[in-house]
């Protein structure tokens, strides 16, 4: 009897075989739903920030991955500003697309795998751009594709929830500060910016530039997000609602400016406060840019974009969160059939940490 339920299930492919330590054992199939998998799908471009009469849940058919690709059961992701802001433009989207950058899981199929393996735990931002699928690869889904090459395994030291929560933010912030030549500078002294402690990029900056040894780092926070600041690094945290960093702090003083709100006007007003040799790094996306007036000695770099298609960067980030210097911090999780309250929230402008979507 035993043996017939066994094979009508894997005639149903509801089962699989698998082979361990020399026995062959049957395991529940992650396709167990006729190929079909909940996802976050936008039809259309929205016709402004906050429209989402064009994002549906949608059961679509699990992806296949090509060669050099992995198939991911998705456990988390989350939301960072982009994911809204590529619905109004910016990104090259072929739509109907599935949304999401960030993600998280256990890898249920390789084709042609280098370096991964079927029931490796992964992160990965899938931020890098597919011209020919039309943006980038979609997270927020039961299974989502990705290159072997973008993905990394998921450190010790995290959740696998709250891994996917971290890829995009902690990218950026370590990719813009390594440009900033902060990781090759003499430890110690060092005066760093972050001119948005509390969000995404804010929280993971922070301790970023506690790790790469600097001494004195200033960020501007709404009150309440003082205590948390300063217990991962912060040394003093302006309140922006009464005043700003360039008010509080004296001319002459600072090494490194991590601009990741990145408001128009910021480097005119960073540069009289920058010491000689000073980098000045700036997160585009609201308008912010290069200085009217800039100092010669003083460099200023427009970050561009996340770069997530190697897993090099995630695997050093990996030796943070492992060794402890960096944490993740998720204000709130959400699923994906709430994913516009999720958006909504974002939109809002004062998630702490992070924005997180449970997905299995
Ligand atoms: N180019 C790229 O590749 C790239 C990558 C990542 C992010 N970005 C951009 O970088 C920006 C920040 O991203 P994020 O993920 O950190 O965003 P986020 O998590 O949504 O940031 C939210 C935070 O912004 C803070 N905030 C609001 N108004 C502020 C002000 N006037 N001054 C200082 N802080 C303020 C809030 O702090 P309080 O709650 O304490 O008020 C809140 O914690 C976004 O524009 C994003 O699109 C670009």
């Amino acid at each position: 009897m035993k043996l017939l339920v066994s094979l009508i299930c894997i005639v149903l492919n509801l089962i699989r075989l698998k082979v361990v330590d020399g026995e062959i054992t049957l395991e529940y199939s992650h396709n167990n739903n006729n190929g079909m998998m909940k996802a976050v799908v936008a039809n259309a471009v929205a016709s402004k920030v906050g429209d989402f009469s064009n994002v549906f849940i949608k059961d679509i058919p699990i992806p296949t991955p090509r060669a050099g690709e992995v198939l991911i059961k998705v456990a988390a992701s989350s939301v960072n500003p982009v994911d809204w802001k590529i619905l109004t433009g910016g990104l090259p989207l072929k739509f109907p697309h599935t949304l999401g950058f960030d993600v998280s899981g256990t890898i249920v199929k390789c084709s042609h795998c280098q370096r991964l393996k079927v029931d490796d735990v992964v992160w990965a931002d899938l931020g890098k751009t597919w011209i020919f699928r039309g943006g980038e690869l979609g997270a927020y889904a039961q299974y989502a594709i990705a290159d072997e090459e973008q993905v990394s395994l998921k450190p010790n030291g995290i959740d696998i929830y709250s891994a996917g929560t971290l890829p995009l933010v902690s990218l950026t912030s370590f990719q813009a500060l390594r440009m900033t030549g902060i990781f090759q500078r003499n430890k110690g002294n060092l005066t760093v910016v972050v001119t948005s402690g509390a969000g995404g990029t804010g929280f993971t900056g922070i301790q970023l530039a506690k790790a790469a040894g600097a001494t004195r780092i200033v960020t501007a926070a709404s009150p309440g997000n003082v205590k948390y600041l300063e217990s991962i690094g912060a040394t003093e945290v302006v309140n922006y609602h009464k005043t700003t960093i360039w008010d509080y702090l004296d001319n002459n003083t600072v090494d490194i400016v991590y601009d990741n709100y990145g408001a128009p006007g910021t480097a005119d007003l960073a540069m009289p406060k920058m010491k000689s040799g000073g980098v000045f790094i700036y997160l585009p996306g609201k308008g912010g840019g290069k200085a009217k007036n800039p100092r010669s000695d003083v460099k200023e770099i427009n970050y561009g974009l996340c770069d997530s298609s190697k897993h090099d960067d995630l695997d050093i980030l990996g030796e943070f969160i492992s060794n402890g210097t960096l944490k993740a911090n998720v204000d709130q999780w959400f699923e994906l059939d709430t994913i516009k309250s999720a958006f909504n929230a974002s939109i809002a402008g004062h998630v702490t940490g992070k924005i997180g979507i449970r997905i299995s």
